[in-house]
């Protein structure tokens, strides 16, 4: 899998990024540490915090009051949170988002690396990205510390797969392995995770011929609706300045 996606690290898990992301969250913070975490998180993040005892300084998300969504922090803003609070022991950032709005996430992890701190991205919405060169950036293609997706979502997996990515020495693989085993179930469900590598087979032999037509298809479905009366498809109004980086079609 690692491989396959340019990682320095990959493992699988069964119990969804709901616990991956408390594993990441508790492998770099301590209790009444400081993790910087953007304030649109899925709740396993705000159930993360509460279990852990983590001191969550917020990262106020870009709100598009006109189209009513919310996207992701700039790396302005990731910048001015990390000079309030240098003691903080890294960054959580979700991307893409549930609008599938996409952060900039090369520059966030500069922003992160040049203090030190590692970048941790809740990419959930993202199994599919490492596949297409059209897709959003990947966070391991940008030398983000660790990432972790939700292939019941943008990939083939059965419920509650999930997988761990590593690059770089910020995050030990065997600390996140330890903390993964401390919360995740005893009872791993061998179907999910013979899912999850058939996916992983498939996306490495086919994913870039697969994505290709999956998004011709969406070029074609956007287009179609565009073209109904009284309909207009968003996409471009999602992105530029205080806007996100990028979106996922
Ligand atoms: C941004 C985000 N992070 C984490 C999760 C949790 O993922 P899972 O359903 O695999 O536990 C979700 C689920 O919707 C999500 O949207």
């Amino acid at each position: 899998m690692a491989d396959t996606v340019g990682a320095d690290h990959a493992f699988f898990s069964t119990c969804g990024s709901s616990i991956s992301v408390k594993t990441l969250m508790i492998s770099v913070t301590g209790p009444e540490e400081k993790l910087l975490i953007n304030r649109n998180a899925h709740k396993s993040v705000v159930a993360g915090i509460i279990i852990a005892g983590i001191q969550p300084v917020w990262i106020e998300p870009r709100w598009d009051a006109d189209l009513h969504l919310a996207y992701p922090p700039g790396p302005d803003t990731v910048e001015e949170a990390l000079r309030g609070h240098v003691d903080a022991k890294g960054v959580l950032v979700v991307s893409p988002t549930d609008y599938g709005t996409c952060a900039d996430l090369k520059a966030i992890t500069e922003v992160c690396h040049r203090q030190n701190k590692p970048l941790l991205v809740d990419e959930a919405w993202g199994a599919h990205l490492p596949f297409h060169p059209d897709l959003p950036e990947w966070a391991m293609n940008v030398g983000t510390d660790a990432c972790v997706t939700s292939v019941h979502k943008m990939g083939s997996g059965l419920e509650q797969s999930s997988v761990f990515h590593v690059r770089g020495d910020r995050i030990d693989p065997a600390v996140l392995k330890q903390r993964e085993d401390m919360l995740s179930t005893t009872s791993s469900s061998p179907l999910i995770y013979a899912a999850l590598d058939g996916w992983r087979r498939q996306m490495a032999e086919r994913g870039h011929e697969l994505l290709a037509s999956t998004l011709d298809l969406a070029r074609e479905t956007r287009a179609a609706i565009d073209r109904l009366p009284g309909l207009a498809v968003l996409g471009e109004e999602f992105t530029g300045p205080g806007k996100a980086f990028e979106i996922a079609p």
